[in-house]
Order: structure tokens, then sequence, then C-alpha cells
């Protein structure tokens, strides 16, 4: 049993540690494996061109909604607790800045199978399926959510993610029988789980798979997950980016830590 606390960080000790990232995150030039360098340069320092006006514009019309949910809360022991959708459009969402990057990614990997853990209203998801030739699995506790966000890929078109309702206790034993190029993380931010998932989820990659860890700077519990992702021998080299976490498992890249402004 841990005895760090899950309980997320307050606004301003977040501010203070985003400024200490700040100071400390370098750049490319930080960087030397030509592999990453590349990705760095790209990648993060690169401006974006992706422009999702549709996925926007469906982020925009559910942060107006008035609907209730019973919501269906795994990161809360399966509690049923009443939320508003314009609550989570507003605070449980990836940014438009971190979903643009997602997909960014997504995109230079040119990666054919992503799975996301935690989809939520699906808007981070439309963002990773943005290219038709990519496949995402997306796996969710709370149904009602995943009604909405079903709606969410059928106005912007998609017909290349697949939705796998349930605890991802229970999901993550058939989502495991794929192997994926991207495996990004955003559902129960505790340390145990953390921990578990990627375990369970190293079954379902390739040397080349990138994970992403969401908020790895949220809690306590969050930061010592990501230190002992850092420290795992599993993991070659990793990049914090303060809200995600980027880890590489190819043993072809040294085993190093970065901190890179985003
Ligand atoms: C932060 S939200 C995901 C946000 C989404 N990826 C985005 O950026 O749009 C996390 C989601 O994970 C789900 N979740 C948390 N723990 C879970 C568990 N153990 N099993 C299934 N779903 C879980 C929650 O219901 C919630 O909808």
């Amino acid at each position: 049993m841990s005895s760090s606390s899950s309980t997320p960080y307050s606004a301003p000790h977040m501010v203070w540690k985003y400024l200490k990232y700040k100071l400390k995150a370098g750049n490319k030039h930080n960087v030397h494996p030509p592999t990453l360098f590349n990705f760095a340069e790209q990648v993060l320092q690169k401006a974006s061109r992706i422009r999702y006006r549709s996925a926007e514009n469906e982020r925009r019309r559910l942060k107006k909604s008035k609907q209730i949910l019973n919501f269906l809360d795994f990161g809360k022991n399966g509690v049923i607790l009443q939320k508003a959708v314009s609550d989570i459009a507003k605070y449980s969402l990836k940014s438009p800045k971190y979903a643009k990057l997602l997909c960014k990614i997504t995109e230079y990997y040119n990666a054919k199978n992503v799975l996301e853990l935690g989809t939520s209203l699906g808007i981070t998801t439309a963002y990773l399926a943005r290219s038709s030739t990519t496949t995402v699995t997306t796996l969710e506790g709370d149904p009602s959510v995943v009604k909405i966000a079903e709606s969410v890929w059928s106005q912007l078109g998609h017909t290349n993610i697949k939705s796998i309702v349930g605890p991802f206790e229970k999901t993550l034993d058939d989502a495991v029988k794929t192997q994926y190029d991207i495996i990004y993380i955003d559902g129960n931010h505790k340390l145990g789980p953390t921990l578990r998932y990627f375990d369970q989820l190293l079954h379902a990659s390739h040397p080349k798979t990138l994970f992403i860890f969401d908020d790895i700077h949220y809690s306590e519990e969050m930061e010592k997950a990501w230190e002992s992702l850092k420290a795992d021998k599993r993991i070659s080299s990793t990049i914090d980016l303060f809200f995600i976490g980027i880890v590489y498992i190819d043993p072809a890249l040294s085993k190093q830590n970065f901190t890179l402004r985003f």
C-alpha cells in the first residue's frame, strides 16, 4: 500500500510546479539521439498546422450542454455521481493544445493502431483518429459519456473508432489481444493502477510502441508513478512535457530522461 496521496495538487501548487518545469525544460539541442532530436524539432517545436474545427465545434457545443448524467465513476470505485456534461467538457478533457499534440504525434509516427484509456466525451479520441488510416480503440467505464462520444464521432464522420465500455480492470484483457503503435493512458490517475496498466499493456506493444501518460504531475501518486516509470529497466527514454509524459520502450534508444518545453 502506498502512503502517498491521489488527491490532486492545489491550483497554486500546480502553478509553482509548472514554473519550475518551465525553468528546467530544455529544447531539441538537449536531446542527443537523432530520432528524438527529430521528434523534438518536428513535433514539439514546429508550430502545429493541425486544425480540427468540427471537433472544436463539438467541444463548444458540449460546454454549453444542459444535460446532467448519472456518471459511474470508476476513478472513485464505481460510485454514481451526478455530473453536468458542460463541466466534463470544461474540466476533464485534454485542451485543444494537447489534443493537437496527440494528433500530431499519431500522424508523425504514422500510427495504425492507437489505444486510449479514458474516452470521456470522445473529443481527444477524435483527434487521435483524425487520419483515416489510423484505427483508435478507446476504453471507458461510464456508458453515459460513451453514448455522447458516439454521437460526437458520428457527427464528425469517424468510422475508425472502436469503443469498449466497462472498467479497465475487465476490458484490458480483451484490448491487449491487439498490438498498438501508441497507447495513451488517461484514466484512473493513481499510482497502483497506472503501473498495473503499464505492465499489462506491455503485452500489447512492440519495440516501437509509444506510451503516453496523462497528468504525470497531477498528484503525489502520479508523480511517484512517473518516477517509477523513469527508473523502470523496460523503458528506455522518457520525455516530460509536464501535462503529459512520453515513454519509449525501444531498446535501440539509450536510457535517458528528458524534460522538454512544449
Ligand atoms: C480524464 S477523463 C478522459 C479524458 C479524455 N481522454 C479526453 O482527453 O478527452 C478519464 C476517464 O477515464 C474513465 N475511467 C477512470 N477510471 C476508469 C476505470 N478504472 N475503468 C474505466 N474507465 C475509467 C473515467 O470515467 C473518465 O471518463
